[in-house]
């Protein structure tokens, strides 16, 4: 069909536009009768322009706007009409105008939708992601989709000027586990055979900082088979990136200038040119976890000389066997007030982390102490108010335990204080990198040490002689970035050297013979003089949702899948033909 091209789009139309005669194509947003005057918002990408088929408008006119519903995609040639002043409608970005129609041609039609659009918030998730073609039409994701891209575009501009180069990746590669599930894909030519599908393209990337690349950076997908999240996907994109002959703080301060240029350019907000550093240990002891939110000043207190002068032996005890005993300060609020129910659910979240009770005082008038464990810090009081800083109507909580349950049952505690007191301002962004990781951690249920972050990643210095005596100790050249309390970047110096990679595939109960039918390829490249080499690896989508003020991956991605890793949309994934088996040598187990 010969069909009327637009000639402008459907955000575009001001004022100063009055009394030309335009093209829109677009799709019905509303339609509305008055009196006989049907006015019909047209919904592009750009935005919606209000279209008024009149009483004088031509009688074929009318009688097809009779015939318009919601969705149809139309194309209207009308004459701009300017809005009187008590008219203008300054929610629109065209709304000091309006569009009477002079020609109405139906492009498609539409079947009654699932949802309204724009009101998606109503629809259940499952029925957003199979009708993802409507739901994407919403103006919040059209929003978002184009931030993402600015984003990225933004970035890829930011490290071309840095003389970086875009190198792309296979997505069929050598199955190398990194910490997750691998897909898998079998191959047909090659009977008995799978490639998998990368976890991130980090082994790739460091081979080519060995063929001299020494500024690679990729927009990579990832393949993961774990549980998908709220923060998590099976696939999602990293900004995957590595250099060569640098050293951490290299890398730290280029992703700070990364991060200062994008966020000017693409949300006009003003970050700090460098980013607040704490250790691992200083994060986990001040907040409780090693991704805190620092959009508030909550912290942990360590309380254990005043435990000792108290008389409160169960938290005494646990200071004899070695354990850690912390406190948290929740400020006075008049919505809460700490009644029983309200520590109860606090206590709640601090037992998900392992702490067994959770531990409560109030502070009362004139500087008491009041209620739950107050009488066993009788003439302590003073120290105890004054360690925390606390005032009238404040609560005082504490956990003892391990030190780690300690730290992370409190910085859960942290986590729904921040949230219940509404202490992060939702328009702020506060990066911070934690650094100084463990190199390894211990493996319970298999009994040996494992890589906290990957097997790459090199021990610092200091540690290079006691690697093997002592692994929980040893340090690692690591770093994550985390913004608003998420992980959203992570990334390391990596090790080059061929002797010392075999020692950390041993630490990490990788025999030899393994280690070399693994990743032998990368220690066959490592033989020809691999340069020293560092990167990191943000993630887009959580990037994306944070700048956006989601709390779901799934709101900033096109096509994404639900927590059941299922695609409702084109129901993947699906059964396969048995010809599709037989020709990849497989069959399927009952
Ligand atoms: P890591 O596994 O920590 O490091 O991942 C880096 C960043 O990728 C994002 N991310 C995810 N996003 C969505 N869904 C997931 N399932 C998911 N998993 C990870 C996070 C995370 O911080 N190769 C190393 C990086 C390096 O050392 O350079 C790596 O992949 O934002």
């Amino acid at each position: 069909m010969e069909y009327k091209q637009r000639s402008v789009n459907c955000g575009q139309l001001r004022q100063a536009d009055a009394g030309k005669t335009v093209v829109l194509n677009g799709w019905v947003h509303r339609i509305r009768n008055h009196g006989g005057i049907q006015f019909i918002n047209l919904r592009d990408r750009y935005g919606i322009t209000q279209v008024v088929v009149g009483e004088d408008a031509p009688q074929a006119v009318k009688e097809l706007a009779e015939d318009l519903h919601m969705e149809y995609c139309i194309a209207i040639e009308g004459k701009v009409i300017a809005r009187p002043d008590s008219m203008i409608n300054p929610n629109m970005l065209t709304g000091e105008i309006e569009v009477e129609a002079l020609e109405i041609q139906i492009l498609s039609t539409s079947e009654v939708i699932p949802f309204v659009i724009d009101q998606e918030s109503d629809a259940k998730e499952d029925t957003r992601l199979r009708y993802r073609y409507l739901d994407l039409r919403s103006q919040g994701m059209q929003e978002r989709i184009k931030l993402r891209h600015e984003f990225i575009r933004s970035i890829r501009n930011f490290l071309s000027g840095r003389d970086f180069y875009e190198i792309e990746t296979p997505t069929l590669i050598r199955s190398t586990p990194e910490g997750a599930r691998d897909f898998l894909v079998p191959s047909r030519l090659q009977a008995g055979k799978f490639y998998a599908l990368p976890q991130s393209p980090q082994l790739l990337k460091q081979i080519l900082m060995v063929s001299g690349f020494d500024k690679y950076f990729q927009i990579a997908r990832c393949y993961r088979d774990e549980d998908a999240r709220g923060d998590r996907q099976l696939e999602f994109t990293q900004l995957d990136l590595e250099m060569s002959f640098v050293k951490r703080d290299d890398v730290l301060s280029l992703m700070e200038d990364l991060f200062v240029e994008v966020f000017k350019e693409v949300m006009d907000y003003t970050l700090p040119s460098t980013f607040r550093r704490l250790t691992w240990d200083e994060a986990l002891n001040t907040y409780g976890l090693d991704k805190p939110d620092l959009r508030y000043d909550l912290h942990l207190v360590d309380v254990e000389e005043v435990v000792k002068k108290s008389s409160f032996g169960t938290f005494k005890t646990i200071l004899e066997e070695g354990g850690s005993i912390k406190g948290i300060k929740a400020p006075f609020s008049e919505e809460l007030h700490y009644t029983r129910k309200y520590i109860t659910a606090l206590e709640e979240a601090a037992k998900v982390y392992g702490a067994k009770g959770l531990a409560w005082m109030k502070v009362g008038p004139n500087r008491t102490l009041d209620g739950g464990i107050s009488k066993f810090f009788e003439g302590v009081e003073e120290e105890v108010i004054t360690l925390f800083d606390a005032n009238e109507g404040d609560m005082l909580l504490f956990v003892g335990d391990a030190w780690k349950v300690t730290c992370a049952s409190l910085g859960a505690v942290r986590i729904k204080l921040g949230k219940d007191l509404n202490l992060a301002n939702p328009k702020e962004f506060v990066f911070c990198w934690i650094i100084d990781f463990p190199l390894f951690e211990f493996n319970e249920d298999e009994g040996h040490w494992e890589a906290a972050h990957h097997m790459f990643s090199m021990p610092q210095a200091q540690y290079l002689e006691t690697l093997e005596e002592d692994p929980g100790s040893v340090k690692g050249d690591l770093y994550d970035l985390v913004l608003n309390g998420y992980e959203v970047a992570s990334g390391s110096i990596r090790i080059h050297d061929v002797d010392l990679q075999k020692k950390i595939f041993k630490i990490c109960n990788i025999e030899e013979k393994e280690a070399e039918e693994r990743f032998g390829f990368l220690l066959n490249a490592f033989r020809y003089g691999p340069p020293p080499h560092g990167g990191i690896a943000p993630g887009i989508d959580r990037m994306v949702m944070i700048m956006s003020g989601q709390s779901s991956i799934k709101e900033v991605i096109a096509f994404p899948k639900n927590s059941a890793g299922i695609s409702p949309m084109d129901d993947s994934p699906s059964p396969v033909d048995q010809e599709q088996l037989d020709e990849l040598h497989l069959c399927i187990k009952e």
